[in-house]
Protein backbone atom coordinates (compact mmCIF):
# COMPACT_ATOMS: atom_id res chain seq x y z
CA UNK A 1 0.00 0.00 0.00
CA UNK A 2 1.13 3.10 -1.00
CA UNK A 3 1.24 6.08 1.54
CA UNK A 4 0.19 9.27 1.13
CA UNK A 5 1.80 12.16 2.99
CA UNK A 6 -0.26 14.35 4.70
CA UNK A 7 2.03 17.34 4.96
CA UNK A 8 -1.17 19.38 7.31
CA UNK A 9 -0.75 16.64 9.95
CA UNK A 10 2.80 17.15 10.18
CA UNK A 11 2.71 20.78 9.44
CA UNK A 12 -0.07 21.43 12.33
CA UNK A 13 2.67 18.92 15.15
CA UNK A 14 5.29 21.62 14.30
CA UNK A 15 3.40 24.64 13.92
CA UNK A 16 2.42 23.74 17.72
CA UNK A 17 5.65 23.58 19.15
CA UNK A 18 6.47 27.14 17.40
CA UNK A 19 3.16 28.29 19.23
CA UNK A 20 4.76 27.84 22.64
CA UNK A 21 8.24 28.53 21.76
CA UNK A 22 6.55 31.80 20.24
CA UNK A 23 4.50 32.18 23.85
CA UNK A 24 7.48 31.74 25.95
CA UNK A 25 9.77 34.48 23.76
CA UNK A 26 6.70 36.33 24.54
CA UNK A 27 6.47 36.35 27.89
CA UNK A 28 10.42 36.99 27.91
CA UNK A 29 9.25 40.29 26.54
CA UNK A 30 10.37 39.46 22.66
CA UNK A 31 7.63 38.93 20.69
CA UNK A 32 8.92 37.63 17.77
CA UNK A 33 7.73 39.59 14.23
CA UNK A 34 8.00 38.49 10.56
CA UNK A 35 7.65 41.76 7.57
CA UNK A 36 6.90 40.37 4.37
CA UNK A 37 7.69 41.95 1.31
CA UNK A 38 5.96 41.85 -2.02
CA UNK A 39 7.02 43.59 -5.20
CA UNK A 40 4.68 42.13 -7.77
CA UNK A 41 1.27 41.78 -8.69
CA UNK A 42 1.31 38.06 -9.81
CA UNK A 43 -1.67 36.42 -8.16
CA UNK A 44 0.73 33.08 -6.56
CA UNK A 45 2.84 35.46 -5.17
CA UNK A 46 0.45 37.58 -3.49
CA UNK A 47 -1.44 34.48 -2.31
CA UNK A 48 1.83 32.83 -0.54
CA UNK A 49 2.44 35.86 1.00
CA UNK A 50 -1.04 36.25 2.34
CA UNK A 51 -0.97 32.37 4.21
CA UNK A 52 2.79 33.58 5.49
CA UNK A 53 0.65 36.39 6.46
CA UNK A 54 -2.07 34.63 8.22
CA UNK A 55 0.13 31.81 9.58
CA UNK A 56 2.37 34.35 11.56
CA UNK A 57 -1.49 35.54 13.27
CA UNK A 58 -2.43 32.15 14.15
CA UNK A 59 0.79 31.70 16.21
CA UNK A 60 1.45 34.63 17.41
CA UNK A 61 3.63 36.53 15.70
CA UNK A 62 3.73 39.78 14.82
CA UNK A 63 3.64 40.09 11.66
CA UNK A 64 3.69 43.16 8.89
CA UNK A 65 3.50 43.03 5.41
CA UNK A 66 5.24 45.56 2.97
CA UNK A 67 3.89 46.20 -0.45
CA UNK A 68 6.31 47.99 -3.07
CA UNK A 69 4.72 48.91 -6.45
CA UNK A 70 6.69 46.90 -8.91
CA UNK A 71 6.98 49.82 -11.33
CA UNK A 72 8.71 51.47 -8.21
CA UNK A 73 12.52 51.51 -8.37
CA UNK A 74 15.19 49.18 -6.96
CA UNK A 75 15.97 51.48 -4.79
CA UNK A 76 12.29 51.61 -2.98
CA UNK A 77 13.06 48.39 -1.97
CA UNK A 78 16.18 48.29 -0.90
CA UNK A 79 15.08 51.53 1.25
CA UNK A 80 12.50 49.43 2.85
CA UNK A 81 14.64 46.47 3.39
CA UNK A 82 16.80 48.87 5.15
CA UNK A 83 14.39 50.55 7.44
CA UNK A 84 13.52 46.73 7.88
CA UNK A 85 17.07 45.66 8.87
CA UNK A 86 17.28 49.08 11.21
CA UNK A 87 14.06 47.66 13.20
CA UNK A 88 14.51 45.84 16.60
CA UNK A 89 10.63 44.88 17.00
CA UNK A 90 11.53 43.31 12.86
CA UNK A 91 13.32 39.67 13.62
CA UNK A 92 12.79 38.19 9.89
CA UNK A 93 12.61 39.57 6.53
CA UNK A 94 11.33 37.58 3.62
CA UNK A 95 11.09 39.49 0.22
CA UNK A 96 8.81 37.00 -1.80
CA UNK A 97 10.69 36.09 -4.78
CA UNK A 98 10.55 36.99 -7.72
CA UNK A 99 11.14 40.05 -8.02
CA UNK A 100 10.67 42.51 -11.14
CA UNK A 101 13.49 42.17 -13.99
CA UNK A 102 14.95 45.90 -13.19
CA UNK A 103 15.73 44.36 -9.70
CA UNK A 104 18.99 42.64 -9.32
CA UNK A 105 17.67 39.75 -7.14
CA UNK A 106 21.56 38.97 -5.75
CA UNK A 107 21.56 42.73 -4.26
CA UNK A 108 18.11 42.13 -2.62
CA UNK A 109 19.14 38.98 -0.84
CA UNK A 110 22.51 40.81 0.00
CA UNK A 111 20.67 43.90 1.27
CA UNK A 112 19.31 41.71 4.10
CA UNK A 113 20.87 41.84 7.56
CA UNK A 114 21.90 38.09 7.62
CA UNK A 115 20.65 37.43 11.11
CA UNK A 116 17.06 38.40 9.30
CA UNK A 117 17.45 36.42 6.61
CA UNK A 118 15.01 33.43 7.47
CA UNK A 119 14.54 32.32 4.10
CA UNK A 120 18.22 31.67 4.21
CA UNK A 121 19.26 33.02 1.23
CA UNK A 122 21.64 35.79 1.41
CA UNK A 123 25.17 34.12 0.61
CA UNK A 124 26.74 34.46 4.14
CA UNK A 125 23.60 31.95 5.00
CA UNK A 126 24.09 29.79 1.86
CA UNK A 127 27.94 29.61 2.72
CA UNK A 128 27.37 28.53 6.55
CA UNK A 129 24.42 25.66 5.36
CA UNK A 130 27.57 24.48 2.72
CA UNK A 131 29.57 24.23 5.46
CA UNK A 132 27.26 22.21 7.82
CA UNK A 133 27.16 25.64 9.88
CA UNK A 134 23.20 26.69 8.72
CA UNK A 135 21.95 29.19 10.88
CA UNK A 136 18.59 29.23 8.81
CA UNK A 137 17.86 25.78 7.08
CA UNK A 138 15.73 27.10 3.76
CA UNK A 139 11.98 26.79 4.07
CA UNK A 140 11.39 24.63 1.96
CA UNK A 141 14.09 21.53 2.16
CA UNK A 142 13.64 21.73 5.47
CA UNK A 143 10.34 21.20 5.74
CA UNK A 144 11.14 18.10 3.18
CA UNK A 145 13.69 16.70 5.64
CA UNK A 146 10.97 17.24 8.19
CA UNK A 147 8.38 14.89 6.16
CA UNK A 148 11.55 12.42 6.09
CA UNK A 149 11.52 12.32 9.76
CA UNK A 150 7.93 12.32 10.40
CA UNK A 151 7.16 8.92 8.56
CA UNK A 152 10.09 7.57 9.32
CA UNK A 153 12.13 7.46 6.01
CA UNK A 154 15.69 6.80 6.32
CA UNK A 155 17.80 8.75 3.77
CA UNK A 156 21.39 7.69 5.29
CA UNK A 157 23.06 5.30 2.51
CA UNK A 158 20.11 6.08 0.24
CA UNK A 159 20.18 7.03 -3.33
CA UNK A 160 18.57 10.53 -3.82
CA UNK A 161 17.84 12.49 -6.62
CA UNK A 162 16.38 15.82 -6.57
CA UNK A 163 15.43 17.36 -10.15
CA UNK A 164 15.60 20.74 -10.06
CA UNK A 165 18.72 23.25 -9.52
CA UNK A 166 16.82 26.32 -7.88
CA UNK A 167 18.68 28.18 -5.19
CA UNK A 168 15.45 27.87 -3.22
CA UNK A 169 14.91 24.26 -3.60
CA UNK A 170 17.13 22.42 -5.60
CA UNK A 171 20.46 23.09 -4.33
CA UNK A 172 19.78 23.65 -0.53
CA UNK A 173 18.01 20.61 -0.84
CA UNK A 174 21.17 18.43 -2.32
CA UNK A 175 23.02 20.32 0.45
CA UNK A 176 21.11 18.78 3.05
CA UNK A 177 20.80 15.06 2.31
CA UNK A 178 25.22 15.09 1.60
CA UNK A 179 25.25 16.07 5.00
CA UNK A 180 26.44 14.23 8.31
CA UNK A 181 23.53 13.34 10.92
CA UNK A 182 19.60 12.90 10.90
CA UNK A 183 17.90 13.23 7.11
CA UNK A 184 21.58 13.97 5.18
CA UNK A 185 24.20 10.80 4.95
CA UNK A 186 22.44 10.18 1.26
CA UNK A 187 23.98 10.01 -1.97
CA UNK A 188 22.12 13.05 -3.52
CA UNK A 189 22.19 13.80 -7.56
CA UNK A 190 20.71 16.91 -8.68
CA UNK A 191 19.10 16.85 -12.28
CA UNK A 192 18.20 19.78 -14.62
CA UNK A 193 17.06 20.62 -18.16
CA UNK A 194 20.21 19.54 -19.67
CA UNK A 195 20.27 16.36 -17.77
CA UNK A 196 20.63 13.55 -20.33
CA UNK A 197 17.97 10.72 -20.13
CA UNK A 198 16.18 11.96 -16.81
CA UNK A 199 13.92 8.48 -16.64
CA UNK A 200 17.67 6.61 -16.40
CA UNK A 201 18.13 8.86 -13.23
CA UNK A 202 15.28 8.80 -11.77
CA UNK A 203 14.37 5.21 -11.75
CA UNK A 204 17.65 4.67 -9.15
CA UNK A 205 16.14 7.11 -6.71
CA UNK A 206 14.96 5.60 -3.55
CA UNK A 207 14.47 9.32 -2.46
CA UNK A 208 13.00 11.58 -5.29
CA UNK A 209 12.64 15.19 -5.05
CA UNK A 210 10.97 16.78 -7.78
CA UNK A 211 11.58 20.68 -7.68
CA UNK A 212 12.03 21.51 -11.52
CA UNK A 213 8.23 23.96 -11.76
CA UNK A 214 7.03 21.78 -14.49
CA UNK A 215 3.82 20.43 -14.37
CA UNK A 216 3.49 16.79 -14.05
CA UNK A 217 6.97 16.37 -16.15
CA UNK A 218 7.51 12.94 -13.67
CA UNK A 219 5.61 9.95 -14.17
CA UNK A 220 5.18 6.20 -12.72
CA UNK A 221 7.45 4.76 -15.12
CA UNK A 222 10.11 7.26 -14.10
CA UNK A 223 9.66 6.54 -10.60
CA UNK A 224 11.35 3.17 -8.85
CA UNK A 225 9.17 0.46 -7.11
CA UNK A 226 8.49 1.58 -3.64
CA UNK A 227 10.86 4.91 -3.81
CA UNK A 228 9.55 7.98 -1.71
CA UNK A 229 8.37 10.19 -3.78
CA UNK A 230 8.30 14.32 -2.66
CA UNK A 231 6.29 16.77 -4.95
CA UNK A 232 7.63 20.10 -4.01
CA UNK A 233 5.97 21.90 -7.49
CA UNK A 234 2.85 23.95 -7.29
CA UNK A 235 2.15 25.21 -10.97
CA UNK A 236 -1.28 26.55 -11.29
CA UNK A 237 -2.74 25.03 -14.92
CA UNK A 238 -5.98 25.95 -16.52
CA UNK A 239 -8.69 24.19 -15.63
CA UNK A 240 -12.38 24.32 -15.92
CA UNK A 241 -13.28 25.79 -12.67
CA UNK A 242 -14.29 28.87 -10.57
CA UNK A 243 -11.01 29.96 -10.02
CA UNK A 244 -9.83 29.24 -13.68
CA UNK A 245 -6.77 27.16 -12.68
CA UNK A 246 -6.01 24.25 -10.72
CA UNK A 247 -2.91 23.00 -8.73
CA UNK A 248 -1.20 20.54 -9.87
CA UNK A 249 2.91 19.04 -8.86
CA UNK A 250 5.39 18.28 -10.80
CA UNK A 251 4.78 14.49 -10.46
CA UNK A 252 1.45 13.13 -12.15
CA UNK A 253 -0.13 11.79 -8.92
CA UNK A 254 -2.41 8.90 -10.89
CA UNK A 255 0.88 6.91 -12.22
CA UNK A 256 3.23 7.63 -9.41
CA UNK A 257 0.93 6.64 -6.48
CA UNK A 258 1.04 3.42 -8.22
CA UNK A 259 4.85 2.64 -8.04
CA UNK A 260 5.90 4.76 -5.29
CA UNK A 261 6.22 3.62 -1.33
CA UNK A 262 4.74 6.67 -0.01
CA UNK A 263 3.75 10.07 -1.70
CA UNK A 264 3.38 13.50 -1.45
CA UNK A 265 0.46 15.05 -2.78
CA UNK A 266 -0.43 18.71 -4.04
CA UNK A 267 -1.85 20.25 -2.77
CA UNK A 268 -1.48 19.44 1.42
CA UNK A 269 1.69 17.71 0.65
CA UNK A 270 4.91 20.07 1.09
CA UNK A 271 3.42 23.40 0.77
CA UNK A 272 2.32 23.37 4.68
CA UNK A 273 5.89 22.59 5.62
CA UNK A 274 7.68 25.53 3.73
CA UNK A 275 5.26 27.97 5.95
CA UNK A 276 5.76 25.71 9.31
CA UNK A 277 9.51 26.01 8.50
CA UNK A 278 9.26 29.78 8.19
CA UNK A 279 7.56 30.25 11.28
CA UNK A 280 10.46 28.05 13.07
CA UNK A 281 13.35 30.19 11.42
CA UNK A 282 11.13 33.36 12.79
CA UNK A 283 10.95 32.25 16.12
CA UNK A 284 14.59 31.02 15.99
CA UNK A 285 15.68 34.69 14.39
CA UNK A 286 13.71 36.48 17.51
CA UNK A 287 15.78 34.00 19.77
CA UNK A 288 19.17 35.00 18.30
CA UNK A 289 18.61 38.14 18.69
CA UNK A 290 17.03 38.38 21.25
CA UNK A 291 20.72 37.18 23.31
N1 LIG B 1 9.22 32.34 -3.87
C1 LIG B 1 8.95 31.02 -3.97
N2 LIG B 1 9.35 30.37 -2.84
C2 LIG B 1 9.87 31.31 -2.03
C3 LIG B 1 10.44 31.26 -0.72
O1 LIG B 1 10.57 30.21 -0.09
N3 LIG B 1 10.87 32.45 -0.21
C4 LIG B 1 10.77 33.62 -0.91
N4 LIG B 1 11.22 34.72 -0.34
N5 LIG B 1 10.25 33.70 -2.12
C5 LIG B 1 9.80 32.54 -2.67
Amino acid sequence: MTTIIDGNEIADSIQTDVRASVETLTDAGVRPGLATVLMSEDGASETYVSMKQRACEELGIEGSHHEISPDASADALFDRIDELNADPSVHGILVQMPVPDHVEKRAVLERIDPVKDVDGFHPENVGRLVAGNARYKPCTPHGVQKILAAEGIETSGKDAVVVGRSDIVGKPMANLLIQYGEGGNATATVCHSRTEDLAEKTRQADLLVAAAGVPEMIDGDMIKEGATVVDVGINRVDADNEKGYELVGDVEFESAKERAGAITPVPGGVGPLTIAMLMYNTVEAASLQSD
